[in-house]
């Protein structure tokens, strides 16, 4: 178990195989409960809480971004007011990022607020996104536009979860334990290259997988310190939680013009390229060889598209722009550019 200490938003981070069949003693599930997934998580884990909980209701949203909006926010309020919840009820997102920021959201406005649990069953949110209490919808085309800082009362890992998780997917979370890794924890990073991985002949992509595979449990962990070291000292984002959107400013530009052909962390993986110094690129590209990454075509991507998209990005709305650079691995620096030098990265 991890506490995040946030003073009266404190709260424990329960990390260990089997949890999810525990869920009644990590969480308060002794009355009416919302549960929120999405169609591409298995059921089985959202019946697993249901069937744990005093009276489950459980909403099924479509997969991706597009469940991300005020609508869906407002279907499930209202089948909360329908079932009659009352401000000691709760909810618990079972699933990515997106049911997590969703079921964030919408638990911060019932009733000015109700308890809210996180269950990811994804890499990339076990690692990130399920801690730190950032909610929000998407609005007009804007990603995370809308929304608030609210934190869980509780998030529940179970890395069993990822078993179902397709390889491509669980790689993709990975890039997101990377980025805390080459920010800030060096032994973390050192984990993804040969020197901290059992050597495996030289091959396949499942050979390349067992590596990290096996340490999996332990890059976790490592993540959550990092996110929890973070955001305890900086939870509403002023400063220091600026270092978590380290390979993002750029990668968000390609993740829109990719129109899905690539995952949010592929992008962040590429992105990461573009702001490091030759040192950490060189260290960076060997981890995604270990991973059997093959890193997304530059000159697939249409370039003026990528830059409307880093200067559309709210994070790059002002003529500066904050940007994480990392010029040595676990020292990433927060850094103000003018928007012109990064798009200029671009043209390297
Ligand atoms: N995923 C970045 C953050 O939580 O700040």
């Amino acid at each position: 178990m991890i506490r995040m200490e946030l003073g009266k938003n404190s709260y424990n981070i329960e990390l260990e195989r089997g949890n999810l069949n525990r869920a009644s003693e990590l969480l308060n599930l002794d009355r009416k409960v919302m549960i929120i997934t999405d169609e591409g998580i298995p059921i089985q884990y959202a019946e697993k809480v249901a069937g744990q909980s005093k009276e489950a209701y459980i909403k099924v949203v479509p997969q991706g971004e597009g469940s991300k909006s005020l609508q869906t926010a407002e279907e499930i309020l209202t089948e909360m007011l329908k079932y009659q919840f009352s401000r000691k009820d709760c909810v618990v997102s079972v699933g990515g990022g997106v049911v997590g920021d969703l079921g964030g959201f919408v638990a911060s406005l019932y009733m000015r607020g109700v308890d809210f649990y996180n269950v990811p069953t994804t890499l990339l949110s076990q690692v990130d996104s399920s801690i730190g209490g950032k909610t929000a919808v998407n609005l007009a085309g804007i990603k995370n536009i809308i929304g608030a800082f609210y934190q869980p009362k509780a998030v529940l890992i179970d890395p069993d979860t990822l078993d179902t998780l397709p390889e491509r997917q669980l790689v993709n979370g990975l890039f997101e334990a990377i980025k805390m890794g080459a920010t800030n924890d060096k032994e973390l990073f050192d984990l993804f290259l040969n020197g901290g991985l059992p050597k495996y002949p030289e091959g396949t992509a499942s050979d390349s997988s067992c590596r990290w595979k096996e340490n999996l449990d332990l890059i976790i962990e490592k993540a959550l310190l990092v996110k929890k070291y973070v955001v305890e000292q900086d939870e509403k984002e002023s400063h220091l939680r600026k270092i978590l959107n380290f390979g993002h400013t750029i990668g968000h530009g390609f993740e829109s013009a990719a129109h899905g052909r690539y995952l949010h962390g592929e992008c962040v993986a590429l992105g990461m390229l573009y702001m490091s110094s030759e040192e950490v690129q060189e260290q960076l590209c060997e981890i995604y060889e270990n991973l059997g990454f093959e890193l997304p075509e530059f000159y697939s991507f249409n370039l003026e598209e990528v830059k409307e998209a880093v200067l559309h990005d709210k994070k790059a709305s002002n003529r500066n722009c904050s940007v994480v650079f990392v010029s040595e691995i676990g020292k990433g620096s927060i850094e103000e550019w003018p928007m012109e030098e990064v798009l200029e990265r671009l043209e390297f």
